[in-house]
């Protein structure tokens, strides 16, 4: 039979925070009876977001084209979804059950490159757009397909979303990680940047794209303009690719900071020679289809030959799941003003908007006022990345301890305060180390995804969690 040492070695090294050990404990508390407070993942339906009627309604019809036929069931539906629903079966006569094109059904890469235009108001080319199963597999195609020997680098910024540290993992490439910085609203900074790449150089390996998510996760984070600008700088001086992950354009609170796509501000920089890989996905924005797994990757700077290899990786597991092409059509052609669906279409995103900004909002204000916590308020996504402070035991010399053994022993000191976190109050968060920190400083991640009063409970049962366990962490050094 087979055993753990006859498995790749690389998806054995691969770890993936968000799903860790801390998440298991909590199903195992929930099933015991146990209320969870599930703040680990960015899965808005699973904390109760309800889905938009016009995404359901076109998508159950478009599943069941049966319902066409049947005025009782029809009667509930606005008669622009009906007509939409129809005019996709006739572009598309067969459904949702059979695969489709490699790179997806081509009208709906059609409307992307649409949505694209009038999002940036630039030119953009179906033929530059493959439909993907979510964004991550659109992420791990571009890590795939760049990776060309074992010392390739992707440059990765540290806090990041541990898709990207897993899957280079799993690939067996190497990250090189940059410091994103905490006191300045978690932007790049050139500087770390340059520091990061000349080490990995000086450490043999070859940088080949960086990877930027905007806005940010786990540190809810806007890129400026002038961020932007200066990573695309960055990246044509050193000759790498773009991977621009941008799953959260739309969750964007806070009126004094906007959404700039990569690809807007690489087009207005007339930079034509660094190529860009951009992510979207149904799962985020205000949509929260994370199940139906939708998305795309458009690209900018590829050669005709080099898209030709990327459409011909996605073959090779034949086509994204048609459902989620289907949701991606949905997201990126929503309903026009005078439809009939139009106005509760509207009104259920921003309700979902703005109940998503109040608790931005009460998550950052409350969490500052607790003493030993602190947190950039999230302009944006649907995460906070907490910092904490913890008493130190002071027979032990931090000072004297190699990078290696200080990023372990905060390791375990975040998994710890996480997980007595979860077993005392039920709140279910994903330690700091999960993502990567800067050494000497702990952090959690939440999700401010869960109901506003569940916020709020949330933020007491913290408070009182951190003044105690810093008390028992006190009396235990004595
Ligand atoms: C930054 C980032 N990129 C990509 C993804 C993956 O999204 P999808 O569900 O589209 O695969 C996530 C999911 O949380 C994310 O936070």
């Amino acid at each position: 039979m087979i055993n753990k040492t006859l498995l790749n070695p690389n998806l054995l090294k691969a770890e993936y925070a968000v799903r860790g050990p801390i998440v298991i404990r909590a199903q195992q508390l929930e099933e015991k009876g146990k209320k969870i407070i599930y703040c680990n993942i960015g899965n808005p339906q699973a904390l109760k977001q309800k889905p938009l009627t016009f995404i359901r309604q076109m998508l159950s019809l478009i599943e069941n084209p049966e319902l066409l036929d049947k005025p009782e069931i029809l009667k509930y539906y606005s008669n622009d979804i009906i007509n939409r629903a129809k005019e996709f079966l006739i572009k598309h006569p067969h459904g949702t059950g059979a695969y489709t094109q490699s790179a997806g059904i081509p009208f709906i890469k059609q409307a992307v490159a649409e949505f694209i235009k009038r999002r940036d108001n630039i030119p953009a080319n179906k033929d530059f757009i493959i439909l993907t199963d979510g964004a991550s597999k659109g992420v791990q195609g571009a890590l795939m397909a760049l990776l060309k020997s074992p010392n390739d680098g992707f440059m990765i910024p540290i806090p990041q979303y541990p898709l990207y540290s897993a899957s280079i993992e799993l690939y067996g490439g190497k990250q090189i990680g940059y410091y994103i910085d905490e006191t300045g609203k978690w932007q790049l900074n050139e500087d770390v940047l340059e520091k990061s790449i000349s080490n990995a150089k000086m450490n043999s390996l070859n940088p080949v794209a960086i990877a930027v998510i905007n806005p940010g996760n786990p540190t809810g984070a806007v890129l400026s303009l002038e961020n932007i600008k200066m990573i695309i700088n960055f990246a044509k001086k050193h000759s790498l690719s773009i991977l621009a992950d941008e799953v959260y354009q739309e969750n964007v609170y806070d009126s004094s900071v906007k959404f700039y796509s990569f690809a807007k501000v690489m087009h207005e920089m007339n930079v034509n020679d660094v190529s860009l890989f951009s992510f979207h996905s149904v799962s985020k924005g205000f949509l929260g289809e994370c199940g139906h797994r939708g998305g795309y990757t458009e690209f900018r700077n590829m050669p005709p030959d080099v898209m030709a290899e990327l459409v011909k990786l996605q073959s090779i597991s034949l086509c994204a799941n048609v459902v989620g092409q289907v949701a991606t059509y949905l997201m990126v052609s929503p309903p026009r003003e005078g439809d009939e669906s139009y106005q509760l279409y509207i009104s259920e995103r921003d309700s979902i908007l703005s109940d998503l900004k109040t608790k931005a909002e009460i998550l950052g204000r409350e969490i500052n006022k607790i003493p030993g916590m602190s947190l950039e308020s999230p302009q944006g996504a649907m995460y906070a990345f907490v910092k904490f402070e913890l008493p130190h035991d002071p027979k032990l010399n931090l000072n004297a301890m190699n990078e290696e053994s200080r990023i372990a022993y905060e390791a375990k000191r975040d998994s710890d305060y996480c997980m007595s976190l979860l077993e005392e109050t039920g709140i279910c968060v994903v330690p700091g180390s999960g993502f990567g920190q800067i050494p000497g400083t702990l952090h959690f991640r939440t999700t401010f995804l869960p109901p506003q009063n569940e916020i709020q409970e949330f933020v007491e049962k913290l408070k009182n969690f951190h003044i105690t366990y810093g008390k028992r962490l006190n009396e235990s050094y004595k």
